[in-house]
């Protein structure tokens, strides 16, 4: 190459870096943490799934039969079981969602032989076997090491038909429907944690107004209760009510005026609420592969609104619990994506991609700081649906960017918040406007800090400098996930495109300084 040829290619690199600037340079954030100040405590049911009877969300997805010659125990995935099994899932909802309020329990135990094939009428009108029923649920949340959520029937079922459900699962003494649980295989009474009543009553659980939602709910709270003797006293069995959709309050309002009301003889311990991340409004359009940067910024920006609205539901809700004790439980949230090209429609199945998991760290954060109210949430959905952990085809699994978001967020599991006082700064892409950066800090019980830190900029790193009191530690070692697109998701051929990879910062005299990546999550732990 001549000279002269050296010096244009020298000029166009120039020019290059000229025109992309920002793309070369970063910016600083400063964290001030006092590490003595400790705020509420981050429930672990924070970090809860939801499995619905939809699409292959449970049917091949968790269950594949005992027959199957996929790997299973007792007709469960173990692959599944394996995987989920890491992020210590504290809780799973079953079986709705809007599927809840057609679930008739009674179909869904005993030999599966002379279990009787019933429609989906919720989710694409497919057959279900009822191969996965109540004995099958309760196997996988043991196989798990969860608890079980159970939503129970007020749309098309009874009081009557709920108590009997819960009998069944509950009862110790030898009742008629404890000696059908054990003549099932299962002798000892089973635990279930929480009991949602109805779901969604406003709309596909039955488009009830508030005040017969109410009084439904007065009775389903009377008279369905949890029989396990251990499960009475301070183990006993949360039940949570329908609660808000919509950012509007009058549905809080009436329940929780309701519920200041209360006699002894009912009650409930949390509300519902529910809110999909919709970018584009419904029906949603956005697509889950193959989106630039404005779907990015689009879809961030949209999911923050979730600060918004819990605010607003939680100003009614201090109105008439200030002591907060029932809680707000998100038992429904996450991104819905346009259905994949090709998939059923009503399976709601799209894919998952490195925006997801900074989504999901987003809205993680979000909780967290509204923890003494907001103590759990579910995840729509855990397996093929929506949002989701896991993915499968048949005998392939393949697990999501949101996946190892929920993974290296497994220490603040029953964590105690930590404020962090700081400026987020702000990323400017296609006229929106996000902060740059959010973050998380908590004490985990052996009084380890821990700090998580999300990038939302798309092409820039972030120096972080975080000036740390009220603690002494001499390293910090961690995990990133990003990936080179926004885009970038795993597949059943190229499963680690998105993994997190390992990252340490520098520390020096209660200080600690690290770069983090353009559009990554980062969980570090602080070493004393
Ligand atoms: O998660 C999918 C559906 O979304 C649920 O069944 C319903 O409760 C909500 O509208």
């Amino acid at each position: 190459m001549n000279f002269h040829k050296i010096r244009f290619v020298l000029c166009i690199c120039f020019l290059l870096m000229v025109s992309a600037g920002p793309l070369f340079t970063q910016e600083n954030v400063h964290f001030l943490i006092d590490a003595s100040k400790t705020g509420a405590k981050i429930d672990r049911n924070l970090f809860g799934q939801f499995a619905e009877n939809l699409g292959h969300g449970l049917y091949e997805g968790i269950w594949v039969g005992p027959d199957s010659p996929i790997p299973n125990t007792r007709g469960i995935r173990k692959d599944v079981v394996t995987a989920l099994r890491v992020l210590k899932v504290p809780n799973v909802r079953w079986p709705g969602g809007c599927f809840a309020d057609q679930y008739h329990w009674r179909k869904g135990i005993g030999p599966a032989a002379q279990r009787p094939a019933t429609l989906n009428s919720a989710w694409g009108g497919v057959v279900d076997t009822n191969s996965f029923g109540t004995d099958e649920f309760m196997d996988f949340i043991q196989q798990i090491g969860s608890q079980a959520y159970v939503s129970v029937n007020v749309g098309s079922g009874t009081p009557q038909e709920a108590a009997e459900w819960l009998e069944y699962m509950t009862a110790a003494q030898h009742t008629a429907l404890a000696k059908e649980r054990t003549a099932n295989g299962h002798p000892d009474p089973y635990k279930v944690g929480f009991m949602g009543i109805g779901n969604e009553s406003w709309s596909c659980g039955g488009d009830m107004t508030a005040d017969y939602y109410l009084s439904q709910l007065k009775i389903y709270s009377r008279f369905v209760g949890n029989l396990n003797p251990a499960q009475i006293g301070p183990n006993h069995m949360l039940k949570i009510a329908v609660g808000p959709g919509f950012p509007e309050t009058e549905w809080t309002e009436a329940v929780m005026k309701g519920w200041k009301q209360h006699d002894w003889s009912w009650d409930f311990d949390g509300l519902s609420l529910h809110w999909y991340t919709v970018p584009n409004g419904w029906p949603p359009s956005t697509p889950s592969t193959g989106f630039g940067v404005e779907d990015y910024s689009k879809t961030l920006k949209s999911t923050l609104f979730m600060d918004e609205f819990l605010r607003k539901q939680e100003a009614v809700m201090d109105k008439y619990d200030p002591e907060k004790k029932v809680a707000l439980v998100v038992d429904e949230w996450g991104v819905w994506h346009a259905s994949l090209p090709g998939s059923n429609p009503s399976f709601l199945v799209q894919q998952n991609s490195l925006r997801d998991a900074i989504l999901a760290s987003l809205n993680l954060n979000i909780f967290a700081r509204h923890a003494d109210r907001v103590r759990m949430s579910n995840i729509a959905q855990m397996i093929n649906v929506l949002q989701a952990m896991i993915l499968t085809d048949k005998e392939k699994m393949v697990v999501t960017p949101t996946y190892y978001v929920y993974k290296m967020y497994v220490p603040f599991q029953d964590s105690t918040f930590v404020a962090i006082d700081f400026d987020p700064g702000t990323v400017h892409r296609n006229g929106i406007t996000l902060p740059r950066v959010d973050a998380l800090a908590a004490k985990d019980a052996s009084g380890k800090l821990w700090l998580e830190i999300t990038n939302l900029d798309p092409d820039k790193p972030v120096e972080i400098d975080a000036e740390i009191n009220g603690l002494t530690f001499k390293s910090a070692k961690g995990e990133t996930l990003t990936a080179p697109a926004v885009d970038s998701i795993n597949t059943f051929a190229k499963p680690s495109a998105v993994v997190p990879k390992p990252v340490s910062a520098s520390v020096k005299g209660g200080r600690l300084t690290l770069t983090v990546e353009p559009k990554s999550v980062t969980v570090l732990s602080l070493e004393p």
